[in-house]
């Protein structure tokens, strides 16, 4: 595989309104971000991800953008943000943005003048269809609830919404719309960013004739197969690609929902000419039942097991995953994949070795270096996310249990990786001196970045070591993918290979002792423990028959 340098790369994304608040008004701010370069330093991170910090009215929480050329005030200033380019570059890091193309805000300039009348010149950046029946022109549900359309008085046509109501979508078939993309795209790129992670970004091309998703039982439904993946997504990348991005050294990462590894593959082949990578949502959905995200079955570690191999094996030789178990919009990770009581060091330092030994580029979440947990707030009026709020009261509304709604959000709700970043313990976690706009999570007494970096056994030095370890052992970024112990439940264990050299990978994904025997044997040549999340593993053995404690991860490092 050819060597890149964001291949070689460890990112850590940022949510501006969470991480710091410099001034005391409650929001997280660049200012706030500049005060803390030199911890992220200290982590080790080579990329940091900065989620929108556009000019926005917040419906989404900055993922609705009004000016996608500046600042909003309450993050600071535009040299506020050349600071934080600067701080960073200084530091040897590199910083990429969020690139929030499929949708605008409504009160961007262009949906105000498109809004304006059927002639208006912007009229046709955003998707616009007379009603059928005095109903909306299709049966598309949006992914925040209810229909995706919204009828607009001044002219009584409607404009197709996926996500909310005030996230209108942009016409990618129109050419100066493009053209407009590309030319905010460069902008960004010549003030001396280092690339873009693009949102929903396989959904800015739809079927024209925007044909019913359903059965016509006047339900609305989710339309994926008239969005997803559509018939010019391609050809849009690939101009993208021509006219902005391969004129930068860069890197570009897609969020693409729905996609397999065989179309992964067209969006990341290394010779199509699109993207780098793209984040896949095959293991976000692994404890979805039939009714979707909030319906939350127990995933199974055979899925797991079975989904990450896939792609790894899937994308091998021909383009780049990208690795990650929690962002903004998911769970924290231990809560979910690992045990949030009693075993949360030891499963957070599980879950990382998984995501930092697989064939890809790791993706930090705010936060997860320290271990943070999930939240759970009495009522859904401590809650701020539209899509959790829209949710509550539409299952409300069809007469579904309130604790059962409740718990779907304890497990699921995008306010789990809101609440404020906790940097020690005093009063509100360090994040404010004023009042947050989101609870502070009350874990942090216990869950802080004070604590953990004074502990040498923590999370973050944890996280730490298996940053610098990878940058170490080129076996780790390009080596291959080979799983053992496949049908074993309890166990996730892989062999990575380059050259002569072998990373094994053993983890217990559960709080009991597991007892692995190898039917093969893999021992050969000097064997080192590279990392592990017990003291006393052995260091210079990798015996066939291994007993494993509670959560335990260990990585050997095999060599001729
Ligand atoms: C994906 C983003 O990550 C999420 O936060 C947002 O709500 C939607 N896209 C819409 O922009």
């Amino acid at each position: 595989m050819k060597k890149q340098w964001w291949k070689e790369s460890v990112v850590y994304q940022i949510y501006p309104r969470s991480f710091m608040d410099g001034n005391g008004d409650g929001i997280g701010d660049i200012p706030g971000i500049l005060s803390k370069l030199d911890y992220l330093q200290n982590l080790g991170v080579d990329v940091i991800w900065l989620s929108p910090v556009y000019e926005s009215p917040n419906d989404d929480n900055g993922y609705d953008i009004s000016d996608y050329r500046s600042i909003l005030g309450e993050f600071g200033t535009i040299d506020d943000w050349k600071s934080l380019l600067e701080g960073l570059h200084d530091r040897g890091m590199k910083l990429i943005m969020d690139l929030v193309v499929n949708h605008s805000s409504d009160e961007h300039a262009w949906f105000v003048e498109s809004r304006k009348s059927k002639d208006n010149p912007y009229r046709d950046y955003y998707i616009w269809r007379e009603g059928k029946g005095g109903k909306e022109p299709n049966d598309w549900g949006s992914f925040f609830s209810g229909s995706a359309w919204q009828r607009d008085e001044a002219t009584g046509e409607y404009f197709l919404h996926l996500f909310s109501k005030k996230q209108p979508d942009l016409n990618w078939e129109n050419e100066a719309l493009r053209q407009e993309i590309y030319d905010m795209m460069t902008w960004w790129l010549d003030l001396g960013i280092d690339g873009f992670r693009m949102d929903v970004i396989n959904l800015i091309s739809k079927v024209p004739e925007l044909p019913n998703a359903g059965n016509g039982d006047g339900k609305y439904v989710f339309g994926g197969e008239y969005f997803m993946n559509g018939p010019r997504i391609h050809e849009y990348l690939q101009e993208m690609n021509r006219k902005v991005l391969s004129k930068y050294d860069i890197m570009t990462v897609g969020e693409a929902i729905g996609v397999t590894p065989e179309e992964a593959s067209l969006y990341v082949g290394e010779d199509r000419g699109e993207l780098n990578m793209v984040f896949h949502f095959e293991l976000m959905d692994v404890d979805s039942g039939p009714g979707g995200k909030w319906d939350v079955v127990p995933w199974k570690l055979s899925d797991l097991k079975r989904i990450i191999g896939k792609w790894q094996r899937s994308l091998h030789g021909k383009g780049w995953n990208s690795l990650y178990l929690n962002n903004h919009d998911q769970p924290r990770m231990v809560s979910r994949f690992g045990d949030d009581g009693r075993y949360r060091i030891e499963s957070a330092k599980m879950l990382a070795t998984l995501l930092h030994t697989l064939q890809g580029t790791p993706y930090v979440y705010q936060g997860e270096e320290l271990g943070m947990v999930n939240v759970k707030f009495d009522g859904v009026s401590e809650y701020k996310d539209i899509e959790t709020l829209n949710m509550y009261e539409e299952y409300a509304a069809a007469g579904r249990d309130h604790s059962e709604i409740m718990n779907s959000i304890y497990v699921k709700g995008r306010d789990n990786a809101r609440t404020p970043m906790q940097w020690n313990g005093s009063a509100n976690a360090g994040f404010t001196t004023g009042t947050p706009w989101i609870r502070v999570n009350p874990s942090y007494m216990d869950i802080n970045a004070e604590r953990t970096l004074a502990d040498e056994n923590s999370v973050f030095h944890y996280y730490r070591k298996l940053i610098r370890l990878r940058k170490e052992n080129e076996i780790a970024v390009y080596g291959d993918y080979r799983p053992l112990l496949e049908n074993d439940n309890r166990v996730f264990a892989y062999v990575r290979s380059l050259g002569d050299d072998r990373l094994v990978v053993v983890l217990n994904f559960f709080g009991a002792p597991a007892e692995v025997v190898f039917d093969e044997l893999i021992a050969y040549g000097n064997c080192e423990l590279y990392i592990g999340n017990y003291e006393d593993a052995p260091r210079n053995e990798l015996e066939q028959r291994i007993e494993l404690r509670p959560y335990e991860a260990r990585v050997y490092k095999l060599t001729k």
